[in-house]
């Protein structure tokens, strides 16, 4: 949300190539101060028009229920429904405009930062299981299991997840150990598939063993954990972020492509399928 002049700024003086803003949200007048933004930014779309308004109210509506189911699971009840209604909201948004899907997620900002990637990650997870013509049940867990993924990140106090400087080791080791906080928790829960508990667990493996926090290998990696490991990277890879270039859909692709010892090259291939 762009609520003061000094956010439009930190917008300006990042790497950002693009700039999304829709008039109708803001809190400034954002068209006055699109019109000072330097030269460099070739291309300045407006989110007013349909059918981004309707990426943007889908991507809204996966949020609030994916927030209402994970805050219940945090204090100990688990309503699937509502994560798979938050997979179904994100699923729709991507099965309609993949592209515009893109461009909207890329600027994620602090508190939504988590929530918007979970959204993301579930819909081109269920996006994915539907290309791979897997039955609807299937493509249903593996969205809620996108919505799941992160979720130890959620139960990882503030102060850490949103530090703006520097981690220090201990720090690190905390957000690192995020899928095992998440698996353990939902594993105490009960009533959460073998599925969702793998994906959780395991998404930060890698097939050459170099990923944790098992350092798992390919053939012990299954296809929904690589599913997310794929989708999980490329939405890391494409966010705008103050400290970093971001990355076009294709320069994420190649990037991803090029590491078939990290990444299963069929499911990058088949991801960047979605954007032709
Ligand atoms: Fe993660």
């Amino acid at each position: 949300m762009l609520d003061s002049e000094d956010d439009m700024k930190a917008i300006l003086h990042s790497s950002a190539t693009d700039i999304l803003v829709s008039r109708q949200k803001s809190r400034i007048d954002a068209t006055a101060l699109l019109e000072r933004a330097p030269p460099r930014y070739a291309k300045l779309a407006s989110l007013d028009k349909s059918p981004a308004t309707e990426t943007d109210k889908a991507l809204d509506d996966a949020m609030t229920t994916m927030r209402q189911g994970v805050t219940g699971m945090v204090s100990g009840r688990v309503d699937m429904e509502q994560i798979a209604q938050s997979a179904a909201s994100a699923r729709r948004a991507v099965e309609a405009a993949p592209d515009l899907f893109m461009q909207v997620t890329r600027l994620k900002t602090k508190d939504k930062g988590t929530y918007l990637h979970s959204v993301s990650v579930a819909g081109l997870m269920a996006q994915m299981a539907v290309m791979l013509e897997f039955d609807e049940a299937l493509v249903d867990e593996i969205g809620r299991a996108g919505i799941l993924h992160d979720l130890g990140k959620l139960l990882i106090p503030n102060a850490i997840l949103n530090k703006p400087g520097e981690l220090n080791a201990a720090e690190k080791r905390v957000i690192r150990n995020h899928p095992e906080i998440g698996y353990r928790h939902m594993k105490k829960l009960g009533g959460v598939s073998d599925l969702i508990l793998d994906v959780c667990r395991l998404h930060h493996e890698t097939l050459d063993g170099s990923g944790y926090p098992l350092g798992l290998k390919a053939e012990q990696i299954g296809t929904a954990v690589r599913i997310c490991t794929v989708c999980d990277v490329f939405d890391a890879l494409t966010t705008v972020r103050p400290y970093k270039k971001a990355w076009s859909t294709t320069e994420a692709l190649t990037w991803m492509y090029d590491k078939s010892n990290l990444f299963d090259r069929k499911l990058v291939l088949r991801l960047g399928s979605m954007f032709r």
